[in-house]
C-alpha cells in the first residue's frame, strides 16, 4: 500500500518510508554498540509498536528476545490520563535482564512514565527506551528516551503501526490525517 491508495484521507506524508527505514538502521547501530555482549530483551508496546519492533529487531546484530505488553490509558477522548491498565502483561520475568522498551510515539509521556516505574519495580539489570516519534507535549514529562527517531509537530499521525480507529496501521510511512476524517 502506498500514499496513492489513500485518496484524500491523508493530509500529507510526514515521514516517508525510506526515511523511517534509514532511521531504524541508525537506531539499531546505536543499540548494537551499547548492548554488545549483553542479553537484550525488547519489550514492544502493543499495538502501535509492531512495525518499529519488527524492523528494528531485524536491523539489530545483537541477539535479542522479544516480549510484548498491551496497556490502555484511561482518559477522556484522545488525551491519556496517566492512569494505566495492563491488558496483556509480559510473558517473561525481567529480573536482571537488559530491557529496552520499544514504543511508537511519546505524546504526553504519561503512559511511558507509568510503564517505566512498573517495569523498574521488577528489577531489570537495565531499562531504556526506544521511541520512533516524540511530540512536543512530551517535553513536559521527564522521560529519558535514549533512542529517539523523530521529533514531530503536535498533529495526529497515523501509519507504520499508528492508527486512527484501528485504521492506517499498515501504511509503510507516517502521515497526518485530513481533518475531515476525524471530523475536524
Ligand atoms: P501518552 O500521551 O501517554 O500516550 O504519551 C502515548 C500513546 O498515545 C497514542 N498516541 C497516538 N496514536 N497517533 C496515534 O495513532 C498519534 O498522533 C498519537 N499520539 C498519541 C499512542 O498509542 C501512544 O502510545
Ligand atoms: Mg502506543
Amino acid at each position: 500500500m502506498d500514499e496513492k491508495d489513500l485518496g484524500n484521507d491523508l493530509a500529507k506524508v510526514l515521514i516517508p518510508e525510506d526515511q523511517l527505514q534509514a532511521k531504524i538502521r541508525e537506531l539499531a547501530a546505536q543499540i548494537d554498540a551499547d548492548y554488545q555482549g549483553k542479553d537484550l530483551l525488547l519489550v514492544g508496546v502493543l499495538k502501535g509498536a509492531v512495525m518499529v519492533m519488527a524492523d528494528l529487531a531485524r536491523a539489530l546484530h545483537t541477539p535479542a528476545s522479544m516480549d510484548w505488553m498491551a496497556v490502555s490509558s484511561y482518559g477522556s477522548g484522545t488525551k491519556s490520563s496517566g492512569v494505566v491498565r495492563i491488558l496483556k502483561d509480559l510473558d517473561t520475568d525481567i529480573l536482571d535482564k537488559h530491557v529496552l522498551i520499544v514504543e511508537d510515539i511519546i505524546d504526553s509521556g504519561l503512559t511511558l512514565s507509568w510503564l517505566i516505574s512498573n517495569l523498574r519495580s521488577r528489577g531489570p539489570a537495565s531499562l531504556e527506551i526506544c521511541a520512533l516519534l516524540r511530540k512536543p507535549e512530551a517535553v513536559k514529562t521527564e522521560i529519558d528516551c535514549r533512542y529517539l527517531g523523530f521529533d514531530i509537530p503536535n498533529e495526529f499521525v497515523v501509519g507504520y503501526g499508528l492508527d486512527y480507529a484501528e485504521k492506517y496501521r499498515n501504511l509503510p510511512f507516517v502521515g497526518t490525517l485530513a481533518p475531515h476524517v476525524y471530523g475536524g
